[in-house]
């Protein structure tokens, strides 16, 4: 079997083009969709020729059965039935034996690093902002971003993972403003208290500056003082962010996510001006009441609500950080696109800054990568509302991962009474942190979703625990059959699929690729998530129905593929969800 069949759906995409490009009556227009087919019918379902017959007035039935008719005597088509259904759908289904050659020459051997080779690709995901706490509203961004990177990697991309801290921001004048007037030496307090220390000063500062018209102007003139460098506010200001991101990356190791740059706000703060000059002498920006903004006089919705890139004090904010640092990632880094992930609300934001760049690069005569929100949508309570504590406030990551790991250590405990404390420990750390992850990544990630310790800590469902179980049985069965058998190790010869359990997991697994493609085209990881639990499902269909080991060596070794297969594609699955898997549970 030749390698592009690895994607089936681009496969049959490309040989039902080609066929229909010897037809007299088809031509280049024509675009053959391929379709999951309702298993009824069959397996695959060529769409296209419908919506091509109506646009050239033709008989939609007469075009499918000319189709039909060069399909069947296709060479590449031989093991597949073929059958019109309706108007000029055809449906196709594949035998048995095209699925075990496609499974055998694909084991363990899916590689998509072509896709996307050449290609490369920003990631800006996380991005918290500095002199806070990560809390849960922390984690879609940190969740999502990692697993859509590891995507993209694994199909070939040169993937640039950047943390775009928010350490520059006016939470520092506010800040600046309490520490110096609580005369509290923030240089001395104990590491692990300062980031408590800070938020209880901002939140004072933010009080001040509420009830005192002098606090807020005190704020403002540290901020200035601030972005003007002075020696005193640049050492609080860098105090600060050591500190918060300390604390950051313990959360990223429990998490397991790694940057490849951390450029924050402030990197950018040299670079500013010139953003300013440049979209000016352009035409691009415009003063409107002391301010510098560019309108979108043609959008609909921004025709009267410009990008605000520098306030009327003269102060930068952050569609300006944004502007400069699509710049640089073009410059630098020479990406050829940018994937920004940050919840809904920001979808304003983005909007005008990529109006606003493709007008730039438009007016510099450079190249524009291609940029990308992927948003999503906000964690909710049981109660259905934003998740807050009891008393009202975010609840901490730091919190939420540590609650996780003692939830699940409780479950595993229960579950696995005679394992050694260790062994627990490790499976609940693996267990309480993939769940957390799971449940994010199983949503579409537009949807808001109800945060449920019971349902992401069960073994039941679309969960992390029912597929790290599935991989773990896995695991032991290659581990039993090490100890008890040698029957894998001799036989080469193997025998044909035959139960329908075979066949339907066979099915699943062709699958595999396809859906990594679809995750591309919508950068929307759920999509793996449900093929995954399918995957799972299929199989333990097929584990409880087929015996593996005492029916004759060429079936346990049609069997073992099968199990190789679904392990390989599980385990990879999961790792590109972020999560880790486990060879015992
Ligand atoms: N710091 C921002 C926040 O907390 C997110 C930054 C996202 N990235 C960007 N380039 N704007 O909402």
């Amino acid at each position: 079997m030749e390698s592009d069949w690895l994607d089936l759906k681009s496969k049959l995409n490309t040989i039902f083009y080609t066929l229909a490009q010897t037809i007299d009556e088809f031509d280049i227009s024509f675009k053959p969709e391929i379709r999951v087919a309702d298993p009824r019918f069959g397996d695959f379902q060529v769409n296209g020729v419908l919506g091509f017959a109506k646009k050239n007035k033709k008989n939609p039935h007469e075009l499918g059965e000319k189709l039909l008719g060069e399909a069947k005597k296709s060479e590449a088509l031989s093991s597949f039935s073929l059958e019109l259904s309706g108007p000029g759908f055809i449906n196709i289904r594949l035998a048995p034996k095209f699925l075990q050659q496609w499974v055998s020459h694909f084991c363990e051997r899916c590689d998509f690093n072509q896709w996307l080779s050449g290609k490369t690709i920003v990631v800006d995901y996380s991005s918290p902002n500095t002199a806070k706490q990560m809390h849960v509203g922390h984690l879609r961004s940190m969740i999502i971003g990692e697993s859509i990177q590891r995507i993209l990697r694994f199909c070939g991309a040169n993937v640039i993972r950047d943390n775009h801290i928010g350490d520059w921001g006016t939470q520092f004048g506010i800040l600046t403003m309490a520490i110096k007037r609580a005369k509290v030496n923030i240089f001395t307090i104990n590491s692990s208290m300062a980031l408590d220390e800070f938020e209880r000063l901002y939140k004072e500062g933010v009080n001040l500056t509420k009830q005192d018209e002098n606090c807020l102007q005190e704020a403002r003139k540290e901020l200035v003082a601030l972005q003007k460098g002075d020696p005193e506010n640049l050492k609080i200001w860098e105090t600060i962010n050591t500190t918060s991101y300390r604390a950051f990356k313990e959360i990223y190791k429990q998490m397991d996510v790694t940057f490849d740059y951390v450029l924050g706000e402030s990197f950018y703060r040299d670079k500013l001006d010139s953003v300013y000059n440049e979209l000016k002498s352009l035409g691009i920006a415009e003063e409107d009441q002391g301010a510098l903004v560019v309108f979108h006089r043609e959008h609909e919705r921004f025709g009267d609500q410009p990008f605000l890139i520098r306030k009327s004090d003269g102060a930068s904010n952050y569609a300006t950080t944004d502007l400069a640092t699509v710049l640089y990632r073009h410059d630098s880094f020479h990406a050829n696109e940018i994937i920004y992930v940050t919840d809904g609300r920001q979808q304003d934001h983005f909007q005008q800054l990529f109006l606003t760049v493709e007008r730039w690069f438009g007016a510099k005569n450079i190249d524009l990568p291609e940029l990308k929100h992927v948003w999503f949508g906000t964690i909710l309570g049981e109660d259905g509302r934003a998740i807050k504590t009891r008393s009202g406030e975010s609840i901490k990551l730091k919190q939420l991962i540590d609650e996780s790991m003692v939830r699940a250590l409780a479950i595993v405990t229960e579950k696995n009474p005679d394992l050694s404390q260790n062994e627990q420990q490790e499976i609940a750390c693996v267990v309480g942190i993939g769940a957390i992850k799971y449940a994010d990544l199983s949503q579409n990630r537009t949807n808001d979703y109800v945060f449920s310790w019971n349902k992401m800590l069960s073994f039941e469902g679309s969960t992390a625990p029912y597929l790290l179980y599935a991989v773990a049985r896995i695991h032991a069965l290659f581990r039993k059959l090490e100890n008890t058998t040698n029957e894998g190790n001799q036989s080469r010869s193997m025998a044909a699929l035959s139960t329908a359990e075979e066949v339907s997991l066979a099915r699943k697994l062709v699958d595999f690729p396809s859906i990594i493609m679809q995750v591309l085209d919508d950068l929307r990881p759920h999509y793996l998530c449900t093929y995954l639990f399918e995957l799972a499902s299929e199989f333990s269909s097929f584990y409880n129905a087929n015996r593996i080991i005492g029916e004759g060596r060429d079936v346990l070794e049609k069997r073992l593929l099968l199990c190789r297969f679904t392990l390989y594609v599980l385990e990879t699955g999961l790792h590109l969800l972020g999560i880790e898997t486990l060879e015992k549970m």
